[in-house]
């Protein structure tokens, strides 16, 4: 691709498409749950510590390598290294985390269509108690959802990054921005909303006793890399697709920001909405799907809430499926010089069948538990992506970006601070070399002992 490779049109599309690919499930699914989980405020506080401590210093990583290298993940290793040593080979496997992530994440904006879908159409049983649970299974209503998403995906990432990406994402991330204002003024002007604001907000100290510091650090430390993405090179391919003008820190600046304020106003709409009728915020991943219909049920105007709330949630996955199939696109086009349209066409059906097992995970292979207990094929691959490609991938990319065989310091502060704005601050040197690699270290060490000990 070299010289020919395709940028953005503007300084927008760029942050959108970025921001599009960190906000997705991990903020309005992900995060309300697992901060309900965790009995909110103290949660919410050690979620901001990590995304400071080092989601910036990642981040800043990712998009560094992705504009210098002008290429996908493994080909920036290739073409950053300054050594005969084979950085780009285990980029491969880490890489894989792009599909793996997609793997499931098809299902789960397929779950949110079909349920944008039924509020649309009206009728009383998505009320239903047992109806998320009998909508799961059935493995063929899940795939025509699926494969709704998917193809969404695909036709708008065949259009190129110009045409049809930037575009799109742009207009997603408008709506969404709509969406999310209109939902949080109407969550809160409900009766009882203040309750569901002190639990998102208000640090619990009792809440650290029940689930353990520990548990509720790791967990910060998981949403914080589970949200913006990073470690497997999908946001890498947003600072490929961009010029020197500006420094990455402004750019990475506006990305969390956006990210952050999706997330915390998402936590906005549910937890003062379930409070305000009753329903406990700790339901875990069903907590949208089980307890916010019960919600919307007893509001006024509830069905017209419930087509925009999954709108909305549909909206933030898609931009999310599109920036990270877009690595799979590229990739094809890099690595097996594809068309465009070749590429997409061949992931695109390879994703479709690849994403099946999740689904069948949830019926006709129910009784296959891969991480014991309830565990089904969803929370394997969850697993296999943010409890360990996604840590190990930024410790990886933290060695490469600051050893002399790697990338080395001075290459990487040299291209995070080209161009005007607001500058990566160079005495963190020492921050990144041995303090970033002892948390990464230390998170997907505790993700491991969680789940097997
Ligand atoms: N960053 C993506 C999300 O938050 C994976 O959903």
């Amino acid at each position: 691709m070299g010289e020919q490779r395709e940028h953005f049109a503007s300084r927008l599309g760029f942050i959108f498409m970025t921001a599009g690919c960190a906000i997705g499930l991990g903020n309005v699914w992900r995060f309300p749950y697992v901060a309900g989980a965790n009995g909110g405020g103290l949660f919410v506080l050690l979620y901001l510590a990590c995304l400071l401590l080092f989601g910036i210093p990642v981040l800043m990583m990712e998009l560094a390598m992705g504009r210098a290298g002008q290429s996908t993940f493994p080909g920036s290793f290739c073409k950053l290294k300054q050594s005969n040593v084979p950085w780009h080979k285990p980029a491969y496997v880490l890489f894989s985390g792009n599909l793996i992530l997609l793997m499931f994440y098809t299902t789960v904006t397929g779950w949110l269509l079909f349920y944008g879908t039924e509020f649309l159409i009206g009728g009383s049983r998505i009320y239903r108690n047992g109806y998320f649970g009998e909508f799961i299974g059935s493995p063929g209503k899940q795939t025509v959802f699926m494969l709704t998403a998917l193809l969404i995906t695909v036709l708008i990432c065949m259009g190129g990054v110009r045409k049809t990406i930037e575009k799109s994402i742009k207009y997603m991330m408008g709506g969404l921005f709509v969406l999310l204002a209109f939902l949080v003024v109407y969550a809160l002007l409900q009766d009882g909303a203040s309750a569901g604001v002190k639990f998102l907000l208000k640090p619990n100290f009792a809440a650290a006793n029940e689930v353990g510091f520990a548990n509720m650090l790791h967990a910060a430390m998981a949403q914080a890399f589970f949200t913006l993405s990073l470690g497997i090179g999908s946001i890498a391919i947003c600072g490929s697709y961009i010029g020197k003008e500006r420094s990455l820190m402004q750019e990475g600046l506006w990305i969390i920001l956006l990210d952050t304020i999706v997330a915390v106003s998402s936590g906005l709409i549910i937890f003062p909405s379930c409070m305000a009728n009753g329903i406990e915020p700790d339901a875990g991943p069903e907590l949208i799907f089980v307890t916010l219909p019960k919600v919307f049920e007893n509001m006024p105007g509830g069905s017209i809430l419930g087509v925009l709330f999954f709108l909305f949630l549909a909206v933030a996955a898609l931009s999310t499926l599109v920036a990270v199939f877009e690595n799979l696109a590229a990739f094809g086009m890099e690595e097996f010089h594809w068309s465009r349209v070749k590429s997409c066409l061949i992931f695109g059906i390879a994703l479709g069948v690849l994403s099946m097992p999740c689904i069948f995970g949830f019926n006709l292979w129910s009784n296959f538990h891969p991480l014991g207990g309830k565990s089904n094929i969803l929370d394997l691959e969850d697993f296999i992506v943010s409890a360990n490609l996604l840590p190990l991938g930024a410790l990886y990319m933290t060695i490469f970006c600051m050893s002399k065989s790697g990338w080395g310091a001075e290459n990487f502060f040299a291209e995070v601070n080209t161009g005007t704005g607001q500058k990566f601050p160079v005495q963190l040197k020492n921050y990144m070399r041995f303090v970033i690699p002892v948390i990464l270290v230390l998170l997907w060490g505790i993700g491991i002992v969680k789940i097997f000990f």
